[in-house]
């Protein structure tokens, strides 16, 4: 849930980290840091944004450093408990992202041996460990030894100011290599580097990597030599930047048309395999977190209705307490926009052990997950920087659709109905946008809200209320249209936001119905539909379309309300608090 980045070569370490740390923010942004090294080490850190942080640039001197963009998990958010995090001698300084789950051991244990601690972390105890063995090794030697005392997920860059070299060790959470000229790079993820290289080194779980500015070797964690192939990546560093729009967010939603068109672009011969893997599977799970298991629940509907299969969705956190249970044999599909989410990561490698077949649906092309499956398919949708998940649902949402009109035999009827909603989903945001933004105006100043639906629209409605409850902070609720009469309806009451997704195909008549109990005890009703109908207080009008399409369709209103409500709200859109845009801890 943190960034991190290393440094080596001829340019002023401390400009090339701070722009990293700027692409790495959406992983965790409470505190930041940077350390470099000009014969000693000299850091700069604090609590903030990066942009609010006052950073000592001019005692940050040398062409040698690391960085961390933090999400507290251990300590609170300090100056004391912000990265990077140095050894009692100020030599060794270290930036980690991930979880050391026998911190308190190891620290009490160098306590015993003199060492003085400065912050709460689990993080410092690597830097004092690393110290500790260089009393008898030197540095490479003590970092490869200091692992051996840690357990849990880590990925951590260590430097020493007595070596022209970066270490950096991966277990669990992610970490890349950018191979440059004469300079080398290693981070989180690979948005810090694409504008000096595109050559990556995905680093697999237990693998180091040795930088100096001229080369970098890898190695297994029991120091076997490992000879890695870089990845070119074709990202577009450009991508990566807000292209005008004032967030994120609004320019990732704009961008849906188009990512229609790269979803749809997808390689045929892995669609077959992936459908007949499905097709034969005596069982079949999706395992998602957050937006990722929305868009699942929508493919459940499409596969059962197009391809008469039927298909488990499960909540990523709480499937490792079946996976021991899924019969050998089994698909467990896990579906996740960073590739990195620790909740579907730990329950799909106990699946695979159990002879399980894993097929991934997934953003970042090498990322674990991608790494972990037997099939891999990418939804194409560039860099996805804003915390809140807009054009990734569309994507993934689009997948099932291929996959179940895959599993029907009618792909190329699929894919040339699907094509035909890019310009819905223009229409969709320029019919809505303008309602929304006066719609925001009410909403700012309410505490909950509550969205119903029936059907596979049932999905868009638990999508909607995350995506407000995430950026704008009012409390929202989303639940199928039937449910609302046993028990929530007492939460209804003169001017509460009701948002009734009701998209003319066959739920409509029954969620209106819902829509009459909602009025009749004073709810303020925003009708999503592409009819309008006097029970609505506001319109949201979607283009009329196939009924199995309006899933696509009556997502984007939800997405703008969450977008406008935040910003009248003036909420950080696109870095909410106390979230992370990839979860990498369980
Ligand atoms: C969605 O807006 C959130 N950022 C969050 O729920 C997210 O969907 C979840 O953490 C899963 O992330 P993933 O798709 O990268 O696995």
């Amino acid at each position: 849930m943190c960034g991190i980045i290393g440094y080596i070569g001829q340019r002023k370490a401390s400009i090339v980290l701070k722009k990293g740390l700027e692409s790495l923010e959406y992983r965790g942004y409470d505190s930041a840091g940077i350390a470099t090294i000009d014969k000693t080490i000299s850091v700069s850190k604090d609590v903030g944004k990066i942009a609010n942080i006052k950073w000592d640039m001019d005692k940050l001197k040398g062409n040698i450093g690391i960085a961390h963009t933090r999400w507290a998990t251990h300590g609170g958010v300090t100056k004391n408990n912000a990265h990077p995090h140095l050894s009692c001698d100020g030599n060794i300084a270290v930036v980690h992202n991930g979880i050391i789950e026998n911190f308190s051991e190891v620290k009490r244990e160098l306590e015993k041996k003199g060492h003085k601690f400065r912050s709460e972390t689990d993080t410092e105890v690597i830097p004092h460990l690393i110290e500790e063995n260089m009393k008898k090794m030197g540095f490479e030697d003590a970092a490869f030894e200091s692992i051996k005392k840690l357990k849990g997920a880590f990925a951590f860059v260590a430097v020493s100011s007595r070596e022209q070299k970066i270490m950096a060790f991966r277990k669990e959470s992610p970490l890349v290599v950018g191979l440059g000229q004469g300079e080398n790079f290693v981070a989180s993820d690979a948005y810090p580097f694409l504008e000096y290289t595109k050559r990556a080194v995905f680093l697999d779980d237990n693998e180091a990597a040795v930088l100096t500015k001229d080369r970098a070797d890898f190695y297994s964690f029991d120091r076997a030599r490992l000879k890695k192939e870089p990845k070119i990546l074709d990202w577009d560093p450009k991508n990566v930047g807000k292209n005008g729009f004032e967030h994120y967010l609004i320019k990732e939603i704009y961008e849906q048309p188009l990512v229609l068109k790269q979803t749809l672009a997808q390689d045929e011969k892995k669609l077959k395999e992936v459908a007949s893997l499905i097709q034969r599977a005596p069982r079949v799970c999706i395992v998602a977190a957050g937006t990722a298991r929305h868009a699942s629940i929508v493919g459940r509907y499409i596969i059962s209705e197009l391809a008469g299969k039927y298909c488990e969705v499960y909540m990523a956190s709480e499937f490792q307490y079946f996976v021991d249970k899924i019969e050998k044999g089994s698909v467990v599909i896990g579906v996740s926009q960073s590739g990195e989410t620790a909740d579907v990561l730990f329950p799909i490698k106990k699946a695979k052990k159990n002879g399980c077949k894993i097929v991934s649906i997934v953003n970042v092309v090498g990322s674990s997950l991608d790494r972990e499956s037997d099939v891999s398919l990418y939804l194409n949708c560039g860099p996805e920087i804003s915390v809140a998940s807009t054009k990734a649902f569309t994507a993934q949402v689009l997948m099932f659709y291929l996959i179940a009109y895959t599993m029907a035999y009618k792909l190329d009827e699929g894919k040339r109905q699907l094509g035909q909603l890019t310009t819905k989903i223009e229409e969709t945001i320029k019919s809505t946008e303008p309602e929304v933004k006066k719609l925001a105006e009410y909403m700012k100043d309410k505490n909950d809200a509550y969205f119903i639906a029936r059907g596979e629209n049932f999905a868009i409605a638990i999508e909607g209320s995350l995506k407000l409850k995430e950026i704008s902070y009012i409390h929202a609720e989303g639940m199928p249209a039937g449910e609302l009469k046993h028990g929530t309806l007492s939460l209804v009451t003169e001017g509460v936001p009701v948002i009734i997704i009701a998209p003319k195909d066959y739920t409509y008549d029954e969620t209106l119905a819902n829509a009459h109990e909602v009025k009749s005890r004073g709810g303020y009703i925003i009708g999503i539909s592409d009819e309008n109908n006097p029970i609505f207080d506001v319109w949201l009008k979607i283009p009329k379309v196939e009924p199995l399409f309006y899933p696509i369709l009556t997502n984007i209103p939800c997405q703008l309300l969450a977008y406008y409500t935040a910003k009248a709200k003036g909420n950080d859109v696109d870095k909410p608090r106390n979230l992370a845009k990839s979860v990498t801890v369980r």
